[in-house]
């Protein structure tokens, strides 16, 4: 008997096709979250689970009766609850190498929209208000070429920011990181620096570590004010890497110039979050990975995660604290 998975999202033909192959399946079809009863009724008769972003946690894991095996679709999973999963010795895996690229563009598009104001002057542009001439100081940005980069958290993503930076912007690129990193220092040129210096020095600081207890709220208040009033603030880690409340405070009282986040504290943001009504952010619905190509090459490789396990293999990417 095919063993069952379930599958939170809904999935491309090409990644049904390859589930069937090996599985009984049932795919989540609405675009809407799946709601958390419905989810933890499925759970009870799921093998494996395909998901993103859904906690993993005591709850769900003590519904689960036969579960082996949660397959995440992204590469952060901050979703799962790591002890609870050992005690039930639920294998959890990831898809890390194959979004770095297309997260790292996105960091740049970010660093670009906020340091020339793209999003906020297509808003002006659309609102009819482009009556003067451009050469009106009013709409002028900052350089992003041959300025400093700060990126706290040097992984895969991280390599791929400085790349770009050095490479395609001739930026001065500083990095903090647990740990040096030796490799990418000779690939890239990026500096190891102290984590106060870099708040210091960086004219662009990119934020692209996971979350974990030790970076929950990483930069607020303190961090923020240590920063130029001139800096921009990149985030596409996790919302909760940053006091988002002395964010906006940064923003409105001019402790930094401008930011561009990827990530919330609560996603989908909420209606009233006071970051709608600020010029100088700009706000993209956590679309990091999300490509035609890498969506599609992610869900091969957490399907196959997913295939592995199931079938008794080890699964290349299994999340380092359950190897
Ligand atoms: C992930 O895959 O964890 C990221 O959030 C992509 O944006």
């Amino acid at each position: 008997m095919k063993p069952f998975v379930y599958v939170t999202k809904p999935v491309p033909k090409e990644i049904e096709e390859m589930l069937a192959e090996h599985c009984e399946y049932e795919i989540w079809t609405s675009r809407e979250r799946i709601p958390r009863t419905t989810l933890l009724e499925k759970i009870k008769e799921a093998d494996g689970l395909l998901t993103s972003g859904t906690k993993i946690d005591r709850e769900l894991l003590s519904n689960a009766l036969k579960l082996k095996i949660v397959s995440n679709n992204s590469v952060g999973y901050d979703n799962f609850d790591i002890e609870a999963m050992k005690e039930k010795s639920v294998i959890g895996t990831h898809t890390p190498y194959i979004l770095d690229d297309t997260v790292a563009d996105l960091a740049f598009g970010l660093i670009l929209s906020s340091a020339r104001r793209i999003a906020e002057l297509d808003r002006y542009v659309r609102e009819g208000k482009w009556t003067k001439s451009e050469d009106d100081e009013s709409l002028f940005g900052s350089d992003v070429h041959h300025r400093t980069l700060g990126i706290i958290g040097m992984g895969r993503i991280g390599e791929q920011v400085a790349k770009r930076a050095a490479l395609g912007f001739d930026m001065e690129v500083l990095y903090y990181s647990r740990s040096r990193k030796p490799d990418t220092e000779k690939k890239t040129g990026a500096v190891y620096t102290g984590f106060h210096e870099l708040l210091e020095r960086s004219d662009f600081i990119v934020l692209v570590t996971p979350l974990t207890d030790e970076t929950y709220r990483l930069i607020g208040e303190a961090e923020f004010k240590k920063m130029k009033p001139s800096s921009i603030f990149i985030n596409i880690s996790r919302g909760k890497t940053v006091d988002e409340q002395a964010l906006i405070q940064a923003l409105k009282e001019g402790w930094i110039k401008g930011a561009g986040l990827d990530v919330f504290e609560k996603e989908p943001i909420e209606k009233d979050n006071p970051l709608l009504s600020l010029s100088n952010v700009t706000l993209v619905p956590h679309i990091g990975s999300s490509t035609h190509v890498t969506h599609v090459n992610m869900l091969k490789s957490a399907v196959q995660n997913l295939i592995d396990g199931l079938q008794g293999k080890r699964p290349k990417d299994i999340v380092k604290e359950l190897r």
